[in-house]
């Protein structure tokens, strides 16, 4: 495996492959998830490339970058153990200059949901994803449907930008018991751990709902709140492929989102039906 540090250095080793690429973004903190995205990508393409980049931007003011979790050499030897060919792993003064153009997110989508808790957060995302793959110049990038807004903003851009590149969405990966996989599950004490699985279990009672022909997006919300009690709800939204609001379920063009904080985390987790 390659380690490329520089865009000179990424720009060399991606110059000598041929066929396709697959790319995965990451911040680090690799876990069974990401692992998923580069097989997917290792399977579908000749070479495989994952970034490991702590995007300053996406964090909010008050929103502790350094406690981000960095494991750079566990990280390495997952990215060697999954067949990863190119690793591109640079500093923030690679990403970044000084007084830069700067993409934004769109008005609506980029500012509901995870955006208004987190408003500018996906300016970040869109800035930094634009610049990785504008270097990269994948074939395919690889994206979690775990982070459904996200996923859908770089879709979106993509299509508004005319950008060359197919965005491949992935299934979230699960714990045995539903927690879905996340870096952020490293800060649950045990108990925490326990009350975490509320969220899953709302959104598998969500499903169940659909199944038996419920389909009032108010009814399953009042339902899912009722499992999710005594936790700290951010939202739970029923929202279409295009993250507008839906009054019913419509089978394939339906997300059911949930965030809310257990403890000091928070976390989040959806179904796309
Ligand atoms: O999902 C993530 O890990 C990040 O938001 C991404 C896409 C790598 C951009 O920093």
């Amino acid at each position: 495996m390659i380690i490329a540090r520089s865009a000179q250095e990424l720009r060399e080793a991606l110059g000598t492959r041929i066929g396709s690429v697959g790319f995965v973004p990451t911040m680090g903190a690799l876990h069974i998830g990401h692992k998923t995205l580069i097989e997917h990508a290792r399977r579908e393409n000749e070479t495989v490339v994952v970034s490991i980049f702590v995007n300053p931007t996406q964090f909010l003011p008050g929103e502790d970058l350094s406690k981000y979790p960095r494991r750079e050499e566990a990280d390495f030897k997952i990215c060697e153990l999954s067949g990863v060919d190119l690793l591109f792993y640079p500093d923030v003064g690679t990403m970044y200059g000084r007084d830069e153009v700067r993409i934004t997110a769109p008005d609506v989508r980029g500012y509901i949901l995870e955006g208004s808790s987190r408003p500018g957060h996906f300016d970040g995302v869109l800035t930094v994803v634009m610049k990785l793959l504008n270097m990269v110049r994948p074939t395919r990038a690889y994206f979690g449907k775990k982070d459904a807004q996200q996923l859908a903003l770089i879709a979106q851009m993509v299509d508004n930008l005319f950008m060359n590149v197919v965005i491949v969405p992935i299934d979230t990966v699960r714990e045995k018991d539903g927690l879905a996989l996340s870096s952020r599950n490293i800060y649950l004490s045990p108990s925490e751990r326990q009350e975490a699985l509320k969220l899953s279990a709302s959104l598998k009672a969500a499903t169940k709902m659909v199944m038996q022909g419920s389909v009032d997006a108010g009814v399953i919300q009042n339902a899912m709140m009722n499992i999710l009690d005594p936790l700290n709800v951010e939202y739970v939204a029923i929202v279409n492929r295009r993250f507008e609001a839906m009054t019913h379920v419509i089978l394939g063009d339906t997300i059911v989102l949930v965030a809310a904080r257990v403890g000091t985390t928070r976390l989040i987790d959806n179904v796309w039906m």
